[in-house]
């Protein structure tokens, strides 16, 4: 069973094939990031301009692949449905359901979220799920939330943020430390260069009941501190990315654990762009080491930001649940995991 899966929710055009036998036969990413730097942040206009341009050519590309005497060898079409940006969401919409419809075979609606907090298993020999429940922790541009699954495909918010996301605040505090957007994998080679301890920033929200976070403080506390200094060299802005990096690392850790021991539970999932950062990374499997039976599943860095391979897989997962569509162009700006 073959399933092509597209990308297009926000600025990555992304194209692959899932075999479930032979796993990703093909995964490409065009990303449009020189693009938007110059204005700071993804240009909604822009960005669908270019997904229309790229996607054929990853289409063209991909579908070699799988084409035998003029047939497809494809089961099923699945892209990203949302949540998302209109303009770009609707431009993978439209490609995928006309070329389902061209090819006669259905079309797979998958949640960009649930897509990357599945995105482990692309690593993995057998697509299984932890055991239930796990807790999930998405961590990307548009997202911070900590949710619990019980059941195959069964997705309760446990936590949320209730202002900017944790990658956009990354993003933000990167550029005004002189890094181009998309900035969090630079900050943190900058930080490499920093001193633990130069600077002491507040962990926003650890004290509060519940797991709910809050980045925007931390936000206006930081652009405080770098505005009053207005120091422009490099281990000022290494110190400041040190210990921003370890705020944030910091904050997310000690809410998970706290969910983990409140919650009872085990395996814990942590996906999303952030979950490419190293230092992340590292201190959730020191901690989870710590405690007995705990289990964390991590995505390969490769696979921690936007593609279409984890689209396709989790196309094939629903695919295989029966939850598929006869083509038609559906999108959903807002779905909620
Ligand atoms: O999941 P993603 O690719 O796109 C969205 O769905 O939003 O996440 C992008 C976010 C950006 O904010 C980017 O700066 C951040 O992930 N990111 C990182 C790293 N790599 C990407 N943040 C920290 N450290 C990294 N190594
Ligand atoms: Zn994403």
């Amino acid at each position: 069973m073959r399933i092509l899966g597209i990308e297009t929710s926000c600025d990555d055009t992304g194209v692959a094939i899932y075999d479930d036998i032979d796993g990703l036969i093909f995964n490409k990413v065009i990303n449009q990031s020189k693009i938007h730097s110059r204005y700071g942040g993804v240009v909604p206009e822009l960005a669908a301009r270019q997904h229309n341009k790229n996607i054929t050519l990853l289409l063209q590309d991909a579908l070699k692949k799988v084409r035998y005497n003029s047939k497809y060898n494809l089961d099923a079409i699945a892209y990203t449905a949302g949540p998302g940006l209109i303009s770009s969401l609707i431009v993978g919409a439209t490609i995928a359901s006309s070329l389902a419809f061209s090819i006669n075979v259905p079309i797979i609606l998958v949640n960009h979220m649930e897509a990357h907090l599945l995105s482990y298993m692309l690593n993995r020999k057998s697509i299984n799920f932890p055991k239930f429940p796990f807790l999930g922790l998405l961590v990307s541009g548009g997202h911070t939330q900590l949710i619990i699954s019980e059941n195959k495909g069964e997705y309760k918010i446990l936590g949320n943020t209730l202002d900017d996301s944790v990658g956009d605040t990354i993003d933000k505090i990167a550029q005004l430390l002189g890094i181009n957007y998309p900035g969090g994998k630079n900050l943190s080679e900058l930080a490499k260069q920093g001193t633990s301890g130069k600077f002491v920033f507040p962990r926003p929200m650890i004290h509060h009941k519940g797991f709910n976070f809050s980045f925007s403080g931390l936000k206006t506390y930081v652009t405080r501190i770098i505005k009053k200094h207005n120091d422009y060299s490099l281990l000022f802005r290494a110190d400041i990315a040190k210990e921003f990096e370890e705020t944030i690392v910091d904050t997310l850790l000690i809410k998970c654990k706290k969910a983990l021991k409140l919650k009872k539970i085990k395996r814990l999932i942590i996906a999303g762009g952030v979950s490419a950062n190293h230092l992340l990374r590292y201190k959730f499997k020191k901690m989870m080491s710590t405690i007995q039976n705990h289990e964390l599943f991590l995505a390969d860095i490769n696979f921690c930001t936007d593609n279409a391979a984890m689209i396709a897989l989790t196309g094939m997962l629903r695919f295989k649940g029966g939850n598929f569509l006869e083509p038609k162009i559906v999108i959903k700006p807002s779905w909620i995991i």
